[in-house]
């Protein structure tokens, strides 16, 4: 297929941009945003009385897995994490490049220590992702997976097998917190950055915001705790 060379010179110049980076990583970063909301809320049934829980978290598993739609859906969330995190160290990378320039660091005056460190919070990201790929998504696709006698893998177990170990509930807890710190700078500054941020409503976003990042923390940090402690209640 020929294209026009001023065309692709064009177009691997945007792409190189930071300012399509940045807009990349807002667009990958609200979409994980939307994700994060239907995975909680398909986790919250683990709170659910255990017979009920194992019955309605599997079935669900069952029902996403079989769906060709939320197959497509899952191709876009992939390429959105890798994208999102690749984008992050390019723009990492170049702003160290530009501001160890200045023999004056004035940022910690205006912002908040975790839109300065928002690299290591998504590095600490980038570790849980890998445990939590590690252990639930390849064991659910490609594992030795029990089944239940309905003839579903059964998700249920495993996750409630990974969650009786109070070390590995610490470790979800501070990523959910990391998570937490990351939202709530990531959601306010992907506003920003795709020019969404009007003064008008600049105030309902920083609430919204907020709200949002403190109720995905609570909501996905309740879940490791409340299955290990209700490994102690017969
Ligand atoms: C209490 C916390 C959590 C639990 C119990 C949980 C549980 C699960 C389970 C069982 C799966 C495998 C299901 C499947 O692949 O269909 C899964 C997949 C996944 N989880 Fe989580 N999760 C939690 C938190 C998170 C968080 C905080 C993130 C992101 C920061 C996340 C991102 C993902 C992703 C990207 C997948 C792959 C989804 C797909 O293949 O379509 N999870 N999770």
């Amino acid at each position: 297929m020929f294209i026009n060379p001023k065309i692709k010179v064009m177009t691997i110049s945007i792409l190189k941009s930071t300012l399509s980076r940045k807009n990349l990583m807002a667009l990958t970063g609200l979409f994980l945003c939307f994700f994060l909301v239907i995975h909680l809320a398909g986790n919250l049934q683990l709170l659910l009385p255990k017979d009920r829980a194992a019955e309605s978290f599997n079935s669900y598993s069952a029902l996403l897995s079989g769906n060709i739609f939320i197959k497509i859906i899952s191709y876009v969330l992939y390429f959105s994490l890798i994208a999102h995190a690749v984008d992050a160290l390019f723009i990492t990378i170049k702003n160290r490049r530009t501001t160890s320039k200045y023999a004056f660091d004035q940022r910690k005056h205006s912002s908040k220590w975790y839109a300065r460190n928002m690299g290591v919070l998504g590095s600490i990201l980038l570790l849980f992702l890998v445990i939590h790929f590690k252990d639930f998504w390849y064991v659910y696709k490609f594992g030795a997976i029990p089944y239940n006698q309905e003839g579903q893998k059964d998700l249920y177990r495993i996750v409630v097998g990974v969650f009786q170990s109070g070390w590995y509930v610490g470790f979800y807890v501070l990523s959910m917190f990391a998570l937490g710190f990351h939202l709530l700078h990531g959601f306010k500054s992907a506003v920003r950055t795709l020019g969404l941020y009007h003064p008008v409503y600049a105030g309902y976003v920083r609430i919204f915001g907020k709200i949002y990042s403190y109720a995905i923390t609570a909501g996905f940090c309740i879940i490791p705790v409340y299955i290990y402690f209700t490994q102690f209640i017969k």
